[in-house]
């Protein structure tokens, strides 16, 4: 059964294998943003693995965030299972996104995160759901804050990226928030 999340602006909805070609292009710099290039060329998105089903299982995932008013695919959000103990009650979500530069702005991005956090909530048992950034990263700062999201601690030097050591800021909603 496919997901599709509705918002008042976006919709999360499975990828498929028609979206092959499009997550291709979006592996390039330009597309994903400064703050999600590693240097590290992406490998093309397996289509044999799309054309057998959408891009979930139960340690990540990967939707397609799709502007409302025009049906235009603008993005992707992702997550991955963080753990914070051996057993299962002590898992987390850690979540991601980017959108088109074009379709950044637009408060598309705030609503998709909440969406995200939304739907893991709805459908796994787990209590947290959490995202990091780079300090300078204020407009995902400032969206994952609209979305809900708390801030909690800053991760100094964890993520090495252009050259250099980042800081990195810490954002997480759980289930009673
Ligand atoms: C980060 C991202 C997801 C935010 O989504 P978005 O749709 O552009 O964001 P929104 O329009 O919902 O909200 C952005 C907020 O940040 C603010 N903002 C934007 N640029 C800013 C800046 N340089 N300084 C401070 N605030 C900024 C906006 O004013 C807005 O807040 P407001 O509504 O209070 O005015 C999107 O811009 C994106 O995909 N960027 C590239 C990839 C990326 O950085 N992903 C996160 C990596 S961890």
């Amino acid at each position: 059964m496919g997901v599709t999340v509705d918002g008042v602006a976006v919709r999360l909805r499975d990828v498929t294998p028609d979206d092959a070609d499009l997550l291709d292009r979006w592996s390039a710099p330009e597309f994903k943003g400064s703050f999600n290039d590693f240097g590290i060329p992406r490998a093309p998105v397996d289509r044999e693995a799309l054309a057998r089903g959408p891009m979930r299982n139960e340690r990540n995932g990967q939707l397609i965030v799709e502007r409302l008013s025009d049906g235009e695919a603008i993005g992707t959000v992702s997550w991955h299972l963080e753990r914070y103990g051996p057993n299962d009650e002590s898992g987390a979500w850690n979540v991601g996104i980017a959108l088109i530069p074009d379709a950044r702005g637009h408060g598309y991005g705030t609503e998709a995160q909440r969406l995200v956090a939304d739907f893991l909530f709805a459908t796994t048992n787990l209590h947290r759901v959490e995202a990091s950034t780079d300090v300078e990263n204020l407009a995902e700062q400032r969206s994952l804050e609209k979305a809900g999201f708390i801030r909690e601690a800053v991760l100094r030097g964890v993520q090495y990226r252009a050259g250099a050591w980042h800081d990195l800021v810490n954002y997480a909603r759980l289930r009673d928030d």
